[in-house]
């Protein structure tokens, strides 16, 4: 066979793969569940989706190199390994951004914010472009304290910087990424240095930055404000809107689920909606995976006869999305249940680099979706509008309607 053809047939299987991920990775989870292809590795089960994402010394983050272009200098804590500066950097991001807000501060934003476009959209919204994107962008600028320069824009760099960080090589996304970055990097420093000149006037993420550069605490010049900053505004907005879009969409393709989760969503029962939003991103999952180095030649599950040696220098996808349906782990794993424990869901990652704003998802995400949910005569518009379009990863647009 000429090695075109054979190429194209090789393609064809692979495009075939990818859209149809659940089965290829039940089949895989029995057949061959830690699959290594020259350096490539694809874990499947949920104990070596874990043994992988906790052994990070051996398993490395692959970010270092893009992030630092993104930062124009500096690496962001995501991108490090676990040294000293991780600790530090992620430290000083924690005394800034306190789980103590989620209560009082972060949630009543997001409920107020959403059901004021909720309240005006008359009978009839495109869900990613005039809410899920807006929500954490105003979260961003309000609980941050940086708003943006516009808000579509804002909200397009940090989608096109997370593209570029997190997907494949591609020199459109990276012109248009790093086009954002210096955008956005310069934006930062004004905010930063107008900041410096109206102290005092806001309790929120770049005012604590502030007061703890003022105390001299390491890691704070106005440069590490900016680099810090720049990967949360990242990790925050496409991710957020992306997330509840699936929710919504995966609720509203379940009529047999809608109704019991639109009640929870009158009762503002938000505990269940966050069990809502749990699972339903096992059947729409954010990503299939998370991708490492093997610093290492190491063996995953070792002493078990699925044991397997994952040669150091190999890519290494730690398949998320398949652990959450394996059957030996998740009990009824093609069951829509409210009732699975926490640990079984790793949407927001698992060990070191897990998610750092988990908990705000937690908060956010089921709040945003809350808002739609409440809605009487809830569906989906005619047509192609009335499905998500997206714009590579991410979703863009999606026409829902409803009476009241
Ligand atoms: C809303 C949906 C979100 C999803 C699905 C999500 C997913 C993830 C995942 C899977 C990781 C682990 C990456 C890895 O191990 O390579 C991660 C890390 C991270 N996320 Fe999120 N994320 C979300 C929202 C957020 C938000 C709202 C923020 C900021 C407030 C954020 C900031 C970060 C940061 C800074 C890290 C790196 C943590 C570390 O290195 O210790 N993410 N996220």
């Amino acid at each position: 066979m000429a090695a075109d053809s054979q190429n194209s047939i090789v393609d064809r299987i692979k495009a075939w793969a990818l859209d149809h991920l659940d089965p290829v990775f039940r089949v895989l989870r029995w057949v061959k569940p830690i699959l290594v292809l020259n350096d490539f590795a694809l874990v499947t089960r949920f104990d070596h989706v874990q043994e992988v994402l906790a052994r990070d010394d051996i398993f490395q983050v692959t970010y270092r190199e893009k992030m630092e272009r993104v930062t124009a200098g500096e690496n962001f804590f995501l991108g490090m390994q676990n040294t000293p500066r991780y600790t530090r950097d992620v430290s000083n991001m924690r005394l800034a951004v306190r789980r103590d807000d989620l209560e009082g501060r972060i949630a009543p934003f997001v409920d107020d914010c959403a059901s004021q476009i909720m309240a005006v959209s008359q009978g009839r919204i495109d869900v990613p472009w005039q809410l899920t994107r807006l929500v954490p962008t105003r979260l961003v600028g309000d609980y941050f304290g940086v708003p943006g320069w516009n808000e579509a824009e804002f909200a397009d760099a940090a989608t096109s910087m997370f593209q570029y960080l997190f997907y494949p090589d591609d020199p459109q996304v990276e012109e248009t990424a790093l086009a954002a970055a210096a955008k956005t990097r310069s934006y930062l420093d004004e905010v930063i240095a107008e900041r410096k000149q109206n102290r005092g006037q806001h309790d929120d993420v770049l005012e604590r930055c502030l007061k703890m550069q003022d105390s001299g605490l390491p890691g704070m010049t106005d440069l590490d404000i900016r680099n810090n900053l720049i990967g949360l505004i990242i990790g925050a907005i496409p991710t957020t809107s992306k997330c509840a879009v699936l929710m919504l969409d995966y609720l509203l393709s379940r009529p047999d689920l809608l109704p019991d989760a639109q009640a929870a969503a009158r009762a503002d029962n938000d505990a269940l909606l966050t069990q809502y939003l749990l699972e339903s991103l096992r059947f729409r999952a954010f990503a299939p995976g998370i991708g490492r180095l093997a610093a290492e030649d190491y063996v995953v599950g070792k002493g078990s006869l699925r044991a397997t040696k994952i040669p150091k220098g190999a890519h290494v996808l730690a398949a998320t999305q398949s652990a959450m349906m394996d059957g030996c782990k998740i009990k009824s794993p093609g069951q829509f249940r409210l009732d699975r424990p926490d640990y079984q869901y790793m949407h927001f990652g698992y060990g070191l680099h897990t998610c750092f704003g988990q908990y705000i998802n937690r908060v956010q995400i089921p709040r945003i979706a809350k808002a739609v949910l409440k809605r009487k005569g809830l569906r989906r518009a005619v047509g192609d509008a009335g499905q998500v379009q997206s714009d590579g990863p991410f979703p863009v647009h999606w026409m829902v309607e409803f009476d009241e």
